[in-house]
Parts: structure tokens; sequence; C-alpha cells
């Protein structure tokens, strides 16, 4: 947008006020008092623009959904042309698309997880993962972790770990246990001949980038399969190379039963989710009746252009190794900043492009996320923990990028340490 000062406050109010009277008026005054007013306009690589012309270097990286940066020219070329030719499938004939779709991801999904039921986003990848596992298993009990985050539909909600979100929605799934993530002897006493299937993140997103102890997940995977219980690995945020490795569970040596996706299955371009499972489970779910789980968008062809074109980039361009790669750059300058900061930094974790910074204080965490703004950076808030803000890169983020980021943290550390010292 080319748009003079005037104008620029002309939309932001009248957005504001569109937001207060027809989506919602706590998020218009949210962003209104952390100074993030000024409606986002276009977006490129690393970039977003807002409508005042003002660039941002994103590591929020739509919660991990822009593991490829904003409009990869290549996704979007993909789309481009399967918009050309059709952009919603009549449902009555098979689809090309999804077929090659779902043929990709089991090029790159672990073990013997070769089908893939395609949907439009996370929780409903969670969703049909829930629904699998109770008809493969025929036993009703879910064991999720503590602050553990999948969805906000009722499935989702129902294992996932923060009552602040469930309390007004009960009744849920009837028979959920919430077990501290990381710790084995918890769930040996939390798991039983009723349990369906324990689901966790393999690095917990929402909760504060909590990263388990090695021997966790074997641990984990061996419980379950003792016990009858499937292993759902919820990598809605971490597949495709957010953490180092294709998959986070590749990092404990284990294949999960089901896997679920989202987030950069798209290519930052169509939102996309997806379930997987080997062919045993698949019979369970839709060897009697194909249609006992469906979706009218999910896996349509735009969707389906975007995975197999962002599965592609993720591999031509080496993503995984860079993520891997820059993610110990980025831990090591963080924790130079907590080393700096001790008082007020708690604790810095992560693997690969996926780095939590722990303050003492969530008043701490919303005064760095605003420093950073206000030096054009965007870090992430983390829903279930907002004691510790996110650094959630694009896989695509060059060095002096990530210096820049770690830079205004920095000084966004400093500045509200030094303003906890006027305080006292
Ligand atoms: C691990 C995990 N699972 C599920 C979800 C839900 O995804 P969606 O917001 O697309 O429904 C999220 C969203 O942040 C997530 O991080």
């Amino acid at each position: 947008m080319n748009i003079d000062e005037a104008a620029v406050e002309r939309i932001s109010e009248e957005t504001a006020e569109k937001y207060r009277s027809f989506v919602n008026p706590g998020i218009a005054n949210i962003l209104n008092f952390s100074g993030f007013d000024v409606p986002e306009d276009r977006a490129e690589g690393c970039y977003i623009w807002d409508i005042s012309g003002r660039k941002f270097l994103d590591c929020v990286g739509g919660y991990g959904a822009f593991s490829l940066g904003h409009r990869h020219p290549k996704v979007v070329e993909a789309v481009k042309a399967q918009l050309d030719k059709e952009a919603l499938k009549s449902h009555f004939f098979m689809s090309i698309e999804l077929a090659e779709a779902c043929e990709a991801l089991a090029g790159v999904l672990p073990g013997d997880i070769n089908y893939s039921f395609l949907c439009s986003s996370g929780t409903e990848a969670v969703e049909g993962a829930l629904k699998c596992a109770r008809i493969h298993t025929g036993r009703s009990k879910y064991i999720g972790a503590v602050n553990g985050f999948h969805g906000k539909s009722y499935g989702s909600l129902s294992v996932s770990g923060r009552e602040v979100y469930k309390e007004k929605f009960r009744p849920l799934l009837p028979v959920t246990q919430h077990v501290p993530f990381g710790d084995a002897c918890a769930l040996a006493n939390a798991i039983d001949d009723d349990t369906a299937a324990v689901i966790l993140e393999v690095v917990q997103g929402e909760a504060g980038v909590n990263i388990a102890p090695d021997d966790y997940f074997p641990k984990v995977r061996k419980m379950c399969s003792a016990n009858g219980a499937l292993l759902i690995c919820d990598e809605v945020r971490t597949a495709f190379g957010r953490t180092g490795k294709m998959f986070a569970s590749e990092h404990y040596g284990i294949t999960p039963d089901i896997v679920t996706m989202a987030k950069a299955l798209g290519g930052g371009v169509m939102p996309v989710g997806a379930f997987s499972a080997n062919a045993e489970i698949w019979d369970s779910m839709f060897g009697k009746n194909p249609y006992l789980h469906s979706t009218t968008f999910g896996g349509n062809p735009l969707a389906c252009a975007a995975v197999i074109a962002a599965i592609k980039v993720t591999i031509e361009e080496k993503l995984v190794e860079r993520s891997a790669r820059l993610g110990i750059k980025l831990l090591n300058d963080l924790k130079m900043v907590q080393a700096r900061y001790p008082n007020i930094v708690k604790e810095v974790r992560g693997k690969g492009l996926l780095a939590g910074v722990e303050f003492d204080h969530e008043d701490f965490a919303a005064l760095v996320i605003a420093g950073c703004g206000r030096r054009d950076v965007l870090v992430a808030y983390s829903l279930n923990n907002p004691k510790v803000i996110r650094v959630e890169p694009p896989l695509i983020i060059n060095e002096s990028e990530l210096d820049r980021a770690i830079v205004a943290i920095s000084e966004a550390v400093a500045e509200t340490a030094e303003m906890l010292e006027g305080i006292a």
C-alpha cells in the first residue's frame, strides 16, 4: 500500500472498529494496547509489511506455518497453476493431486507410516487421530501432557492440558488424564488396558518449548506397545524440519503409531492438516467403511499442490539441515543473552529453529515481545506458558537476519531489566 499517515491512521481505526463490531473486540483491544494496531498488508520471505510500509522480520513464523517463509515462489507457482486448472474437487472421481500429495508424504513420514488423511487444520488432524486410536483399540481413555496443546475443537481440547481453555466447555471427552511432560514414571502410573492412546507433542510448543529427556520417548514408545495403546505424536508444529529433523520423533529414534501435521505442511500458502498411520491402523479406520471419516474441503487440489511443492522445496533447499545448523547458533546466542541478564531470564531452550526464552514473570515476556516489536522484529507469546517467548523464524532465514533478531531480543531484555531496576 502506498498511503499517507492520515490514511494509515484512518484505516487502522476503521479496522479496529470493525473488529469491535464484527470480529472480536478483545483482540482489537489487546493489539491496540500492545502497540500492534496497524493492520498487516503483505508478506514475502522472512518479512511482513504493515499498511504504513513498515517492515517486520517475522520470527513468529505463523506459529510454525511459515517454515518456507511467506509466499515461497515455488509453492505459489504450484498453487496458481492448479487454480488455473481446478480449485475444488467434485468428490465424484479420484484425485490425482490427492494421490500424489499422500505419496509425497509417505516418502518422508517415519517407519511404515504410509497412509494419510488430509484436512485443513491442526485441530482436525488431532480429531482424526483420536478417532483412529479409539476404533483401532476399542478403548476410550486418552492420556495427554500437562500444558500440552492440540487445538481447540472438543476432542483436541479434551487432550490439551491447560484448564483455562477447558473449564467453560465441559463435559469434554469423558476419559482423559494428563501427566507431566517428560516424566516416564507418571505415564507408567497412568497408562492401563483402557488406554486408547497417549498423545504428545514431541517438543511442547505452546507450553513454552519444553524438551523431554533423551530416554523419555523411547520409554513412552515401549509403554504404549506393552499396554496395547497407540502413540500419537502431534507434530502439527514440529514436522518438516522445524526442530532440525524432518519429524521431531526422529530425535528420539522412535516411530509413532499416528502422526498429526499441519502448519508448514501447506508451505505457508495453503491451510492444510493431516493425520497419518500404517496400513493396519488405516484398515481399522477405513477398511469396513471408507467414508467413516471425511471432509468436504480437506485434500482439495490447491492444498495438495501446496503440499507436494512444500515437501519438494524442504528437501531441495536442505531446510532440515539448515534448521539444525542455525538452531545451534540461535540457542547459543540466546544463552549469551541469558548470561547477561540472569536476574530476569530464567532459562533458554530449543531444538532447531524452535527456541524458547523463559522469564521470571509473564509481564517481562510481554514487555520483551513489545520491545522486539518496536525494533521491527516479531517474536511469539506462548499460549500455555506466558512466561516464555518463542523464536520460530522461517527456516529460510539467513545468519545476518538471525543476528538482527538476537540484537532486538537482547536490547528488549536490557530495556526490561533497566525498567525493573528503575522500579526497585
Ligand atoms: C502441537 C499443535 N497441535 C495442534 C494445534 C492446532 O492447530 P490449528 O490451530 O491449526 O487447529 C496446534 C496449534 O498451534 C499445535 O501447536
